[in-house]
């Protein structure tokens, strides 16, 4: 069986890229909603449903013993359900995780943070609940920056640059310690973002967090690993063949893998 990953597009091979060169062993696939992305904008039951179908596809058609979300937006609005409620009726020895909680247990010790992410993902305030259920006296500042993931999807630094500051600039005067990249198109922008920020703001990236946070988690439940074939194979799905999905795919994941078409 294989590792299931799920984004909403393409932003989510960066995670990919990055869970893969900690764990080369295992098989891998990739299912980007290029048809469907952006998620962000959209309300809560949308991004339900469509996150549920891919979860769904991966589980019955590519055989993954677990998927992780690797979008904050779906892991905000749809992960809960997921795990309390659709996993035990349809697929209870599957699992499914997200990007979220792994990374707010790696930041919630400082004392100020600052939140980026869709606008699904900070008005859901999931990371505020999350990060007070074990630091009540963090506090915590968000600001949406919907305009960096069509900007991503579009391999588009140059233009980024003007919207980044924009989005950061609301955190000059919170004296923030560290800030959440809480969208898993941002990665791709991280040096940009450093290098706006004060030196010492840390600045945490999921494709620096999740790898390891999913090779522990998989020591622990071996009754998963167990179950995961290891011929170090990966697989690219995507719902729509945008122009991009070659180039971006290639720049992201780094090998010439095939992208293949599928309807979800
Ligand atoms: N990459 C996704 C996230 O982490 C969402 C981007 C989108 O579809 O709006 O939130």
């Amino acid at each position: 069986m294989k590792i299931g990953i799920f984004d909403s597009g393409l932003g989510g091979l960066i995670i990919a890229k990055a869970i893969r060169k900690e764990m080369p062993k295992y098989d891998f696939v990739y299912l980007g909603d290029t048809k469907r992305v952006p998620y962000g904008n959209r309300s809560h039951e949308t991004v339900f449903g469509f996150t549920r179908e891919a979860v769904e596809y991966l589980f019955k058609k590519e055989n993954c013993a677990i998927v992780i979300i690797a979008c904050n937006t779906a892991s905000a609005r749809a992960l809960r359900k997921i795990q309390q409620e659709y996993l035990p009726k349809n697929f209870p020895d599957r699992k499914v995780l997200g990007v979220l909680i792994p990374t707010v247990e790696e930041v919630a010790s400082y004392k100020r943070v600052g939140v980026i992410g869709t606008t699904g993902t900070i008005a859901s305030n999931t990371f505020p609940i999350e990060i007070k259920k074990i630091n009540k006296s963090t506090k915590v500042f968000q600001n949406p920056a919907p305009m960096l993931v069509p900007l991503a999807e579009e391999g588009e630094k140059k233009l980024a640059i003007g919207f980044i500051k924009k989005y950061l600039k609301p955190f000059s005067s919170k004296k923030i310690e560290a800030l959440i990249l809480g969208c898993t198109h941002y990665p791709f922008y991280k040096k940009e973002i450093r290098k706006i920020l004060p030196k010492n703001v840390r600045v945490f990236s999921q494709d620096e967090i999740i790898p390891k946070k999913l090779k522990t988690y998989l020591s622990k439940h071996t009754e998963i690993a167990k179950k995961l074939s290891q011929k170090g194979e990966a697989k690219l799905l995507v719902t729509d063949m945008t122009k991009n999905v070659e180039k971006l795919s290639k720049k992201w994941f780094g090998e010439n893998t095939k992208v293949k078409l599928v309807n979800i």
